[in-house]
């Protein structure tokens, strides 16, 4: 919800940070083991390559990694935050969290639990922080999504095998209420969240413990392009309108980077042209939870995003569960 009611400390967006695994998979590497070609990847989906994890790096690796350069960004040590959120769904065991995990590697202190939204998994994350914060249970709060979508995907199937690929991004929430500090419509201006589980069945994964089996991904792809299209739009003009802001005054639209033609259609929707989108999807193809805050960290690596700027943030995935926030990003 927007922080309009002054009581409620502005939560800002202060720092990010990335990872990628070192192994480059190439569509042309995939034509390989699959009947697919390099040409139907890119025209179908804009995806060229995806990042995999080496075999003994877990979800936790990748997500310390991220959090290590948002943590160096705020200028933070672990110890000044109050909590780690993990969005994943690809956890390292069935428990603990990953955030637990997490905790011990960065030696931080506070609470640590996951939310597991697959794809929407950050915006879920950006959502509970926030409302963490205003509600005066934590000041500083990393927000991680982090993924090995490789160990679920099922290498024969060239319908979901192409798709998907590893990371990890992290930001860094931290309450704004005085002083120099103080900040008006700075930092998390909304964020929605939905669920549908009517939709369970068109993208899921055919395992956990019920069954004994980890499982691997399964989609019918033209039912979930058109849902993300729909419910995507949807969600973002429900985050503006709570906002107060129009499309006129988002400066970047950071879309999870599932397919390249989805990101279009809403590009299109906002009237934001190429220079305000940011697109990873050639390179890192969909990185589930992490795709936002990849996204998201290499453009403020990249000085394209600066302190200031109106980002407009949205993702949906298996659930069907999606969302969108916007958020006025940086120290005022
Ligand atoms: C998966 C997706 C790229 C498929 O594209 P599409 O245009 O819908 O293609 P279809 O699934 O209708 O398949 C069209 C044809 O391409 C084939 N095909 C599927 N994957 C292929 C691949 N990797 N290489 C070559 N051909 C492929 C299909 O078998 C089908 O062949 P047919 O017409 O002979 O039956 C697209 O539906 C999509 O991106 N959906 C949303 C997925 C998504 O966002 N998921 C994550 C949400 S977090």
């Amino acid at each position: 919800m927007t922080p309009s009611n002054p009581t409620f400390p502005s939560v800002l967006l202060t720092a990010s940070g990335s990872y990628l695994p070192q192994k480059i998979v190439t569509n042309d590497d995939l034509t390989k083991t699959l009947d697919t070609s390099d040409e139907w990847i890119r025209q179908r989906t804009g995806i060229a390559q995806r990042h995999i994890a080496a075999e003994d790096e877990l979800t936790s690796d990748m997500a310390v990694a991220a959090a290590k350069q948002a943590l160096n960004m705020a200028g933070l040590g672990a110890d000044a935050l109050d909590g780690i959120i993990v969005a994943t769904t690809t956890p390292d065991d069935t428990f603990p969290s990953t955030a637990s995990v997490v905790q011990r590697k960065l030696a931080a202190t506070g609470f640590a639990f996951d939310v597991q939204a697959v794809c929407a998994g950050f915006i879920y994350g950006l959502d509970v922080g926030d409302a963490m914060i205003k509600a005066g249970k934590a000041r500083k709060i990393l927000v991680i999504g982090a993924e090995t979508f490789s160990r679920i995907l099922d290498w024969q199937d060239r319908s979901t095998a192409v798709l998907f690929g590893d990371g990890a991004g992290a930001v860094v929430l931290e309450a704004s209420d005085g002083g120099e500090n103080s900040a008006e419509n700075w930092g998390i201006l909304s964020s929605v969240i939905f669920t549908d589980g009517r939709f369970r069945d068109i993208l899921y994964v055919d395992g956990g413990v019920a069954r004994g089996q980890v499982g691997k991904v399964k989609m019918v792809g033209p039912d979930v392009f058109k849902h993300a299209v729909e419910k995507l739009a949807n969600g973002l003009d429900q985050a503006m309108t709570q906002s107060g802001l129009g499309a006129e005054d988002i400066d970047w639209l950071v879309p999870h980077q599932a397919n390249d033609r989805i990101i279009k259609t809403l590009q299109k929707k906002l009237k934001l042209p190429d220079e305000r989108v940011i697109r990873t999807i050639a390179r890192h193809a969909n990185t589930s939870a992490a795709s936002i805050p990849l996204a998201f960290d290499e453009a403020m690596r990249g000085k394209q995003i600066k302190a200031g700027d109106v980002v407009a943030f949205e993702a949906i995935g298996g659930g069907l569960a999606w969302g969108a926030a916007i958020v006025r990003v940086g120290r005022p």
